[in-house]
């Protein structure tokens, strides 16, 4: 179930995974395409699961452990606008229309369900759209959503529900002692209606009362300590934030490789403009200040692991900016500089010039937020001379692979490298069926 169903977002990925399952393929001036997963890390990559004979052996992502199938899965949410879902992707233009015209017979009997609105935590712009509305208080609107998991549940007979937000980015909402610094807290803010509490905060904690796990694919602080303390408490999966699609998972990359090869990079400029309603969302300064957030904390553990490079506190000069530009709609383009110090005085300038459908991207990435989400909480473990096994912390470091600002466990360190993120998943998922850690040593070969 994905809050903001109707977006761009939602409604390519419904559209996608329907593509595929029903085997559609379509006509465009350079060919005729058929429906793939790619950019999907566990449908469409693959895992060394060792070598044969001096050869390499590769298996499915997807084939190591028992994962859902994403043609089983099916869709539901909610979306404060009421267009159905053929008519979202319609105005989302993010799919080729030949595609579009083929799906719109399974998708415009999908309506998104009524969803909690807050003008106050988006921009003024949004309210154009807001026609599908849940109303009362804010513990009744909690109520809905929980009613509605249930039933969702319950008419659809699905084992198991994920909800994923997908929806606005949200402002910061304020963390104030009394408020929501503790379970206890934020449930008696929510019985006494403050107004501080966000609808994704919202959203989440009547996942976290149902038990169902809960995903932030923005880069608001949803995750309040309150609700950090309730999903512990609960042991209810929560991870996020923030969908790690472009820009972030080039950086994220480069500056590990930068580091890594002892060049320390002293400047890093990204610039980014769009024209999708995410964009216009956006273009409010303390909506924008979520992602700028979310964004300026990614390079922080590469930079912090080479003191050889940096001296205690010193950091890379490091500025975001995002543009709407109406005209190029979900067709993102982000744009990046870095420079850095070489040896003996030297500098290093890197370009990079990055033009994608933004939808495109996130779509995949929220398909293994939910799958890997799910497996996650049928994962248990134990160390060695403990006799009962328990399940992975509820905040789900799993996902941090596919999050611009992983959620970590209070007290444990972030990792945003994206090789050693993909490295944790291949290995807890190869420790799952006894192969040992991948170590790359190739010893065999020596
Ligand atoms: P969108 O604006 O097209 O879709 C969001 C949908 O959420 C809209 O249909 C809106 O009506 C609905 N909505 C807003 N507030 C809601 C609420 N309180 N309850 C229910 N529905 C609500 O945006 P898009 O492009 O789909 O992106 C969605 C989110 O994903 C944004 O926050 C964006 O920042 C985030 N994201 C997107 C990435 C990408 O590559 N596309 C990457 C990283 C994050």
């Amino acid at each position: 179930m994905l809050v903001g169903w109707g977006g761009n977002n939602g409604t390519t990925l419904t559209a996608g995974v329907i593509a595929n399952r029903e085997g559609i393929s379509w006509e465009t001036k350079e060919k005729v395409h058929k429906a793939n997963y790619f950019g999907s890390l566990t449908q469409a990559s693959t895992i060394r699961v060792g070598s044969h004979n001096g050869e390499e052996v590769y298996a499915p992502f997807k084939s190591l452990v028992p994962m859902v199938d994403p043609n089983s899965i099916v869709f539901g949410g909610w979306d404060i606008s009421n267009l159905s879902m053929a008519d979202g992707m319609a105005r989302a233009k993010v799919l080729d229309i030949n595609l579009q015209k083929q799906l719109r017979p399974y998708m415009q009997s999908m309506l998104p369900l009524p969803g909690i609105f807050n003008p106050d935590f988006v921009a003024a712009n949004q309210g154009a759209r807001a026609n599908n509305l849940i109303q009362g208080t804010k513990k009744e609107q909690v109520e809905q959503i929980k009613k509605d998991i249930r039933e969702f549940k319950e008419k659809n007979k699905v084992d198991k529900v994920v909800v994923l937000w997908t929806a606005n980015t949200e402002r910061y909402s304020s963390v104030v002692a009394g408020l929501n610094d503790t379970v206890d807290n934020l449930m008696a803010s929510l019985e006494k209606n403050e107004a501080e509490i966000s609808p994704s905060t919202l959203y989440a904690i009547a996942c976290v009362s149902e038990g169902v796990p809960f995903v932030n694919g923005s880069p608001q602080n949803t995750f309040v300590p309150g609700l950090i303390e309730f999903a512990i408490k609960k042991n209810s999966l929560i991870g996020g934030d923030d969908f790690k699609s472009g820009q972030t998972k080039m950086k994220s990359v480069l500056v590990d490789f930068l580091v890594g090869a002892g060049i320390k990079p002293t400047s890093i400029a990204s610039y980014n403009h769009l024209g999708n309603n995410d964009g216009m969302n956006l273009s409010a300064p303390q909506v924008f200040r979520s992602k700028e957030i979310s964004k300026s904390s990614v390079v922080d553990d590469m930079v912090a692991s080479n003191p050889i490079l940096y001296s205690p506190g010193e950091h890379p000069d490091h500025v975001i900016v995002i543009k709407y530009i109406p005209y190029v709609g979900d067709s993102k383009r982000a744009m990046d500089e870095y420079t850095s110090e070489i040896f003996m005085g030297g500098k290093n300038t890197i370009v990079l010039h990055n033009t994608c459908e933004d939808s495109l991207l996130a779509a995949p990435i929220i398909l293994d937020l939910v799958l890997l989400a799910e497996l996650s909480t049928r994962i248990q473990l134990k160390a060695e001379g403990q006799d009962k096994f328990h399940s992975f912390h509820p905040v789900a470091t799993i996902l941090s692979y596919l999050s611009k600002a992983p959620l970590v466990p209070p007290g444990t360190p972030v990792v945003n490298a994206l090789a050693k993120q993909r490295a944790m998943l291949e290995n807890i998922l190869r420790a799952c069926v006894g192969l040992a850690p991948e170590n790359n040593m190739m010893l065999e070969h020596k």
